[in-house]
């Protein structure tokens, strides 16, 4: 029968501190002027590296080991998370959509059969991320959805855009966007009106996370749903190529606007009667436009008109709250988590970040999954994160307020597992300023001492890992390494994520003096880091997790 009781590690005891550090977007790459990894004084983090072998390793952070579609894409903190809290590889949502639109079982299920009723007498909307990113959304996906409504009834077509250059290339979005308009031209020339309606930079309009801004998806609201924005142009295209073509304009933050007719009015605001389909199929910037576009209580903002509507995500983006209610295809069902263990075992547990990768460390870390286990052994605190600026304004972010409330929790003797997300190299690298984003790894570079001395102070036990790599490499590179260059000769940098592995470091007084690295499972990733703490609480993971990445040699 199935137990929530761990078996005891046969070597290892139960009663020491452990800390779990993620530093967030840092990944390890070769030394060079791009990897601000390597050009930031980062001494704790170059002492654990170059300290004893077998107490730091690389491990796969990307691809299928972390249930993406392929080997071709980087990873991200979604299923970073997920597989450090999770300790097995599941499908995730891009490879779920992907099967679903393959086998054509996406239209036979609740949630299209839910929409579909709309396509007779009203609208389709289509609300997402338009890039071939992978992280929240691919194009491929949404250009076959809109081929597989119009199929089964759709008429009328109005596709709401967010601009990327963050998963992306900045300026890809004008090619995103010409490849869409083909499409949809495509379509009416088979009699279905399918337009445009709206848009806006992702970290502007409508992709906020954990409710850092409710500004952001305000913006999207009044473009999408009440077709009002300060822009207004007759092409997306045209959209995007005038707002571009501003000073400093970049496509994670185009203002917010609508396409209009001749007449000068809205093509598309979601009324009554309509159907809205959020094709994202990440959960943590989509949340906040779901309980907007579901709850009928909500006071975040004035949304001024409530259309009564029949709405659907991608995926069901959070289980707990179930939110949306409809979805067209079931999200991955990450349960037993290590957290969830954990916790029935009895280790209390502290969680902390600032607002901007909070649920990283609980929301994602649990599976997908909001709220407590038990809130008597658990405690779950936000760093209020800065808002409305770009990180590489402020590079530090809160990563020394994170670092002082782990080692108050850690020196407090309350909890036995305290872990933090450092997020300043994923942040600041997706602004893409090198610059800063070399000092944003400095900073988390002091947090992690701060946090590591507190561990020495208690006699306990570390593992500082990463969800992804992103500060360790910052250019565009060919195949075979090189940086390459645009159009007048300056580099492309990369603002993206990338494919490295990533570090994970063990160590601390607490650590029996025989435990090293196994040499013997061939290419780990981070499923591998779950197991590994729990033998460090002393236990064993169940049969069915990845397996742990250490061994204990008796000398
Ligand atoms: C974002 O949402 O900021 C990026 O698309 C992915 O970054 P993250 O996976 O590090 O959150
Ligand atoms: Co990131």
């Amino acid at each position: 029968a199935f137990s929530w009781n761990l078996p005891d590690h046969p070597k290892l005891p139960k009663g020491k501190t452990v800390a779990v550090v993620v530093l967030d977007g840092w990944g390890e790459a070769n030394a060079d002027e791009y990897n601000c990894i390597h050009v930031a004084e980062t001494p704790v983090m170059d002492s654990l590296k170059n300290g004893a072998p077998e107490r730091w390793r690389l491990v796969k952070a990307h691809g299928t080991a972390v249930g993406l579609p392929s080997d071709d894409d980087m990873g991200n903190s979604e299923v970073g998370h997920n597989a450090l809290g999770a300790g097995r590889i599941f499908a995730q949502g891009a490879k779920l959509v992907d099967s679903a639109l393959a086998s054509g079982k996406i239209y036979d299920g609740e949630g299209f059969n839910y929409i579909k009723e709309c396509f007779d007498k009203n609208t389709l909307h289509l609300i997402g991320l338009l890039s071939d990113g992978g992280v929240h959304s691919r194009l491929d996906q949404v250009q076959l959805l809109l081929k597989g409504a119009s199929e089964r009834g759709a008429k009328r077509i109005r596709v709401h855009i967010l601009t990327d250059g963050r998963d992306v290339l900045d300026g890809s979005s004008v090619g995103f966007v010409e490849t869409l308009e083909d499409d949809l031209s495509q379509l009416r020339e088979k009699g279905i009106d399918a337009r445009v309606a709206s848009g806006g930079g992702r970290m502007f309009v409508t992709m906020d996370r954990y409710e850092n801004d409710w500004d952001v998806v305000k913006r999207g609201w009044d473009a999408q749903v009440l077709g009002e924005a300060p822009y207004k142009f007759q092409s997306a295209v045209e959209a995007v190529k005038t707002l571009r073509a501003e000073p400093k304009a970049n496509d994670q933050y185009l203002p917010p606007f609508v396409i209009v007719d001749e007449s000068g009015k809205a093509v598309g605001p979601v009324v009554d009667g309509d159907a809205v389909v959020t094709f994202n199929f990440r959960a943590d910037r989509m949340v906040m436009l779901a309980k907007a576009l579901e709850y009928a209580d909500f006071d975040k903002f004035d949304r001024v008109r409530v259309p009564k509507i029949r709405y659907a995500g991608m995926l069901q983006y959070d289980g707990e709250l179930k939110l949306p209610s409809h979805y067209l295809v079931s999200p991955p069902e990450i349960e037993r988590t290590s957290g969830e263990y954990l916790v029935k075992n009895g280790i209390r547990t502290f969680a902390c970040s600032e607002t901007v990768k909070f649920g990283h460390v609980t929301f994602f870390w649990n599976g997908n999954r909001s709220g407590y286990f038990d809130e008597t052994k658990e405690e779950y605190v936000e760093v209020p994160s800065d808002s409305g600026i770009t990180f590489n304004v402020k590079p530090n972010m809160k990563a020394l307020e994170i670092a002082e409330k782990a080692r108050d929790a850690i020196l407090s003797g309350k909890f036995d597992q305290v872990r933090v997300n450092l997020p300043n190299g994923d942040m600041v690298g997706h602004t893409g300023d090198i610059e800063a984003t070399v000092v944003a790894c400095k900073a988390a570079d002091k947090a992690v001492k701060i946090i590591l001395d507190a561990i020495e102070q208690v006699g306990g036990i570390y593992l500082v890992t990463a969800d992804h790599g992103n500060a360790e490499d910052m250019v565009k590179r060919n195949k075979s390494g090189q940086p390459l260059l645009d159009k007048s000769g300056g580099i492309q940098i990369l603002t993206s994520h990338t494919l490295q592995p990533v570090p994970v470091a063990i160590g601390g007084p607490g650590l029996h003096p025989g435990v090293k690295f196994r040499s013997d499972i061939q290419i780990p990733g981070l499923a591998n880091v779950a197991a590994t703490v729990m033998n460090f609480h002393g236990y064993e993971a169940p049969a069915d997790y990845e397996t742990t990445l250490i061994e204990v040699v008796d000398n």
